[in-house]
């Protein structure tokens, strides 16, 4: 039997993947709006990840006979200043999610919920890649700079993420 404050952090939880997709949608449309075509299709990729997200954690509850109960999704932010400041917000906005991760797996231990760590085990794997990924597009980004040849050669390469998710 889960405590109420583990239900209640799962559900807070769920609700933050649910707004990182949110988030991650309004980046792809910043990007096209700025003639960015695959860093959209980069961003659409991640919140479709995202909302994936939200079911494991959707599943996992239901499962454990926890009421998932969503709530209302923040407004995110429209305007960057550039690219660069796209990907920084990204990552802080990873790291953000690394924190929460981390803090009810803490929980979990602290209540002796095995299964919970369990299940947590596959999001502290995840959020190492989440923001290794995101790592790696940023320091290229502050390698190239926010325009020119290079940085249509970055975003045809970022398209290339976009494709398998829009055929799945
Ligand atoms: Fe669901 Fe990008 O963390």
């Amino acid at each position: 039997m889960l405590s109420d404050k583990l239900k209640e952090e799962l559900n807070k939880q769920l609700n933050r993947e649910i707004y990182s997709a949110y988030l991650y949608m309004s980046m792809a449309a910043y990007s096209d709006a700025n003639g960015l075509p695959g860093f959209s299709a980069w961003f659409q990729a991640q919140a479709a990840e995202e909302l994936a997200h939200a079911m494991k954690f959707y599943n996992y509850m239901s499962d454990r006979g926890v009421r998932v109960v969503l709530e209302a999704v923040p407004k995110p932010t429209t305007d960057y200043d550039s690219p660069t400041h796209v990907f920084e917000e990204t990552l802080k906005h990873e790291q953000y999610i690394t924190e929460n991760i981390n803090k009810l797996y803490e929980l979990a231990v602290q209540e002796n919920d095995y299964a919970t760590q369990t299940f947590l085990h596959w999001f502290i794997t995840e959020q190492v890649e989440e923001e290794k990924s995101v790592n790696q597009v940023l320091d290229t980004l502050r390698l190239i700079g926010d325009k020119g040849h290079a940085l249509v050669m970055l975003d045809r390469e970022l398209g290339k993420r976009g494709q398998p998710a829009q055929n799945a």
